[in-house]
């Protein structure tokens, strides 16, 4: 048969295998079967060369438009395939309930100092915030804790290298010791006083939760790092009266309205008086005892108001401190500090 008369046949024969290949395999095949180097029309166009000067032009230009046919069909019948495989195997059901995303919460120390927040919100308080990299000075010389004082012992912490200040010309010189001052982590929230005060003038109502650290050995109870809320009230005519009702008013929000609280005289070099606070409610009960001592507080000691430039004769004032873990194991019974930094998802999901 003629060159020219075997193209039709052919192309109809490629184009029906083309169109019918059920998947992208089946559509490869037929590819290579016509198409590929050894495929049959591919032999039918190597054929050219054998013809006549007369016959070539016409069968040329008849091979290239089956040629270019072909490739059409293939492209189509792969845009098909891909469209096909593409699409859900089965009809979506919109009907169906969704896939709810699981909410994350917030750890149970974030939740307690939330919940301190609040309640001290309602009252008039402000949130005040200071550094954990703390100065000596701030940290204890202001509340009247100066570096021979016994106090230092029980709040041991972290110094930071500070080679200026450690230098001896420094240390005899109190002004350049200002200038390059000993750095170190914050013991208590009780700096941020301090902080506060130097820089506003009375009435000053804040609290300030916070991290602070200590050189303790981590057991069930301590941790070197731990979280302080400290609050601090400075106005006229300020009384203890006003502490205790404060204090009461919060822990009865935080730990339900049957909680009784109750001072015990105590020693903090910056607050005379100065006092432990006890809590008793179901909680104290459930863990076997009737009061459990939960915080320090006092009244503003006159030094620390001369120390930020207070006119002690003229302002009065209150603060106190507690620690945030102490509180949140007492609320949910939870017997080992250690539990809240491990991150094990599966206590955290608890609460
Ligand atoms: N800073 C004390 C501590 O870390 C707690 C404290 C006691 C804070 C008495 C106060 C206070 O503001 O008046 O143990």
């Amino acid at each position: 048969m003629a060159l020219l008369d075997q193209i039709e046949p052919l192309k109809q024969s490629a184009l029906a295998e083309l169109r019918d290949a059920a998947d992208s395999a089946a559509l490869e095949q037929a590819r290579v079967n016509y198409l590929g180097s050894h495929g049959k029309f591919t032999a039918l166009m190597k054929q050219l060369g054998g013809l006549t000067k007369e016959e070539k032009p016409a069968a040329g230009k008849a091979i290239n438009t089956a040629k270019a046919e072909l490739e059409a069909a293939l492209a189509d019948r792969r845009s098909e395939l891909e469209l096909k495989a593409a699409l859900p195997k089965e009809p979506a059901d919109f009907t169906l309930p969704g896939h709810r995303r699981i909410l994350g919460k917030l750890h149970p120390l974030t939740q307690v100092t939330e919940d301190i927040v609040r309640s001290f919100r309602k009252i008039g308080f402000a949130v005040a915030d200071g550094p954990e990299v703390e100065d000596e000075y701030h940290c204890f010389d202001a509340l009247n804790t100066p570096a021979d004082h016994p106090a230092r012992d029980t709040q041991d912490t972290f110094y930071l290298l500070n080679d200026e200040a450690e230098t001896p010309k420094a240390k005899g010189d109190p002004q350049l010791l200002t200038l390059n001052p000993q750095l170190l982590l914050r013991t208590h929230t009780s700096s941020v006083q301090v902080r506060v005060m130097e820089k506003q003038q009375p009435p000053v109502r804040i609290i300030v939760p916070g991290r602070v650290y200590r050189r303790d050995n981590a057991d069930t109870t301590h941790n070197p790092t731990f979280q302080q809320v400290e609050g601090l009230y400075v106005d006229r005519d300020v009384t203890v009266g006003d502490l205790k009702g404060t204090v009461e008013f919060v822990f009865k929000e935080l730990m339900g309205s049957e909680t009784r609280i109750r001072f015990r005289p105590h020693y903090f070099s910056y607050t005379e008086p100065s006092f432990e606070i006890d809590f008793s409610s179901s909680l104290t009960r459930k863990m076997g005892k009737e009061w459990l001592e939960i915080a320090g507080c006092g009244m503003v000691h006159p030094q620390v108001f001369e120390n930020v430039g207070y006119d002690p004769e003229i302002w009065t004032g209150w603060a106190f401190g507690f620690g945030i873990e102490r509180i949140a194991m007492i609320r949910y019974g939870i017997n080992d500090i250690r539990l809240f930094y491990e991150n094990d998802v599966r206590f955290l999901r608890q609460f």
